[in-house]
């Protein structure tokens, strides 16, 4: 959601902030601002908007060793100067930078009045400010962690004061913060986007501990003040992973960039003796993998869609009952936890909080959670019992395309897995195992149909509304397809199972309003070109995608994109691809902010 960077060195701390808020941007772009502390001042400069207003208002050179940053995603308080962080303390010493959210800043904000404080902003965050103020007796920490008592909801947090010009003091309660070691110089943040440029040894606070960081080194310790030690892990990813390789958005380069990032999901965990997948980290062995008598797959947005097909692909070849739910609903309906039901939370930032805390809740209950995320040593990769990296690479653009496709090849596997220790023949197992080394090549023939699925986009990025239809396992295909299109383009996009078309959607269906059919070559092929006659027989514009060799779809639909055909249950990962590119091209031709849409966010952590 929001970023957080800080600084502690012998360099100017500015250009670093700066430099560190631009990587975290995707996390939240509304407004932005630094704390630069020098001289025994701590000096803020804030604006609203991207973080180009922020580069207008800086001083030509701005001072100070020391300093905190933040990129805003709006939660508390409009995106305005006022409320942009870091929020300063009304003596002007101390400076919070904060993710997450205080929920009980109403009932704070009327005790700190009563008690003769003034607001300067409409946000959650100052009254944290206000609680570190409130005494300066003790050392940092402990007014840190003083206030923080007071303080209901989720925080990750970076504090500078005055009076201490020689540390920052971080700390987290379901928002990340992590630590990154340099030579005489540390930076913390709330993501290694923002580090990776500057060191790959990292540390990862966990929930309840607060650190201080100075530029030797540092010091973590739970709210109570108990030491703990924490070794630090090395980050996988290189900072020109970062980069946009040239392309005008990462999104286009992540869709790209798909083929090899499969390959790296792909890379080691295809057994061909056993016909079978090999992971690792699963801490689960083939007894326990036996008792799995139900799979239950949570996750939010593209996660969630990702999930169903993953039921679909583990009812389908291990046989076992699954089922996909929004994180958040899971969580919140007091659900039955049991101890041979696994629990599968996708998530490619492993940060966001719905996710986490149906984890958590899981966890809590006594059941076993694997988890498949995409950034090592995140949240929901550290509450997991176990589970399986993505390694699709960083993904940046706020709309989900490689991590998607990889977490679906990541739960074909495990459905793999799962079919292989039961009764998935060795032949049924070898025919998947070959399809799924085929996924690469199948990926680059679907990013090949680009020319042509730009040229569809551009007939119909002018239209208001569109559908997405398909039946069976073509269904999860709509329903990503549309999230693409809605997220970026800002089209009104529906997905419906096809069979649901004519219990009422098909009132909307009209000449100015197109219909995407995911149509594989599967058993229900007939039924799904039954459903193309019902939206044409309304005037309906048709797009059909679908694989070669069938006649009778060239024929009913006003345009068809061909994707390579594979094992029924793995299309889902292949005719991803033309439906992200139709929802760029049409965005591109809106002349839409294709990396950041309005209103969203990357990493959602908050509720
Ligand atoms: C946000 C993003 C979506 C993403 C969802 C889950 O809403 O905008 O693109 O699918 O979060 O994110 P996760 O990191 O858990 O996969």
């Amino acid at each position: 959601m929001c970023g957080i960077i800080g600084y502690i060195g012998n360099r100017n701390a500015a250009p670093i902030l700066m430099s560190g808020l631009k990587r975290l941007e995707y996390r939240g772009y509304d407004s932005a601002g630094i704390a630069l502390v020098s001289g025994e001042t701590v000096r803020v400069h804030k604006a609203a908007g991207k973080l180009t207003r922020l580069e207008a208002v800086l001083p030509k050179r701005p001072g100070g060793k020391l300093g905190i940053g933040h990129t805003r995603w709006a939660t508390h308080g409009a995106p305005t100067d006022a409320n942009a962080h870091p929020h300063l303390s009304p003596d002007g010493s101390i400076a919070v930078a904060h993710n997450g959210i205080v929920e009980n800043a109403p009932a704070l904000r009327t005790r700190l009045r009563a008690e003769g404080a003034e607001f300067a902003s409409d946000t959650d965050t100052e009254v944290i400010v206000h609680l570190i103020a409130r005494t300066d007796e003790q050392p940092l920490e402990q007014r840190v962690r003083d206030a923080l008592a007071h303080v209901r909801g989720t925080y990750g947090i970076a504090v500078v004061d005055a009076a201490r010009p020689d540390c920052i003091v971080i700390a987290r309660k379901g928002s990340p913060v992590i630590i990154g070691i340099g030579d005489r110089e540390m930076f913390v943040a709330s993501d290694i986007a923002a580090l990776v440029r500057h060191t790959r040894q990292v540390v990862h606070l966990d929930d309840g501990e607060i650190a201080v960081v100075d530029a030797r080194g540092f010091r973590t310790m739970t709210m109570d003040a108990q030491p703990i030690s924490k070794s630090p892990a090395t980050v996988e990813w290189e900072d020109d992973a970062y980069e946009r390789d040239g392309h005008a958005h990462y999104m286009y380069k992540e869709i790209l960039d798909q083929r090899e990032a499969i390959e790296r999901t792909l890379g080691g965990r295809v057994d061909r003796r056993f016909h079978t997948a090999h992971l690792g980290g699963l801490n689960l062995d083939a007894s326990e993998l036996l008792e799995v008598k139900r799979v239950k797959l949570l996750g939010c947005g593209s996660a969630h869609y990702a999930g169903i097909t993953g039921a679909h692909l583990i009812e389908s070849l291990a046989r076992i009952p699954a089922s996909a739910e929004p994180a958040a609903e899971f969580r919140y309906r007091n659900p039955v936890i049991e101890r041979d039901t696994l629990y599968v939370a996708v998530s490619q930032s492993g940060e966001t909080i719905d996710t986490l805390m149906a984890v958590q809740e899981v966890r809590r209950c006594g059941g076993r959670v694997l988890g498949i995320v995409n950034v090592v040593g995140s949240s929901i990769a550290r509450e997991a019992d176990g589970g399986i990296y993505m390694h699709a690479g960083p993904e940046v653009a706020v709309a989900s395309t490689k991590a998607y496709t990889c977490s679906l090849v990541a739960l074909a596997l495990l459905a793999l897995q799962l079919g292989r220790s039961r009764d998935l023949s060795p032949e049924r197992g070898r025919q998947f195992v070959e399809a799924m080394e085929r996924l690469p090549a199948d990926i680059a023939a679907a990013l090949a149909t680009e020319a042509h699925v730009k040229a569809v986009a551009l007939r119909y990025a002018h239209c208001t509304s569109a559908f997405y239809i398909g039946r069976g396992p073509a269904f999860p295909i709509a329903l990503e397809g549309a999230q693409k299109l809605k997220e970026i383009s800002y089209i009104h996009a529906e997905a419906y199972p096809a069979s649901e078309l004519k219990h009422g959607p098909l009132a909307l269906i009209e000449p100015g309003v197109p219909t995407v059919v995911a149509l594989p070559h599967d058993a229900l092929l007939d039924k799904s070109i039954a459903s193309i006659e019902e939206v044409r027989a309304r005037h309906g514009p048709v797009i059909a995608v679908t694989h070669p060799g069938d006649e009778r779809i060239a024929e009913r639909a006003d345009a068809v994109i061909e994707v390579p055909r594979t094992e029924d249950m793995l299309n889902p990962v292949v005719m991803a691809i033309p439906l992200q590119l139709f929802a760029y091209h049409c965005a591109l031709a809106l002349g839409r902010h294709i990396d950041q849409p309005r209103n969203l966010a990357k990493s959602v952590t908050v509720e």
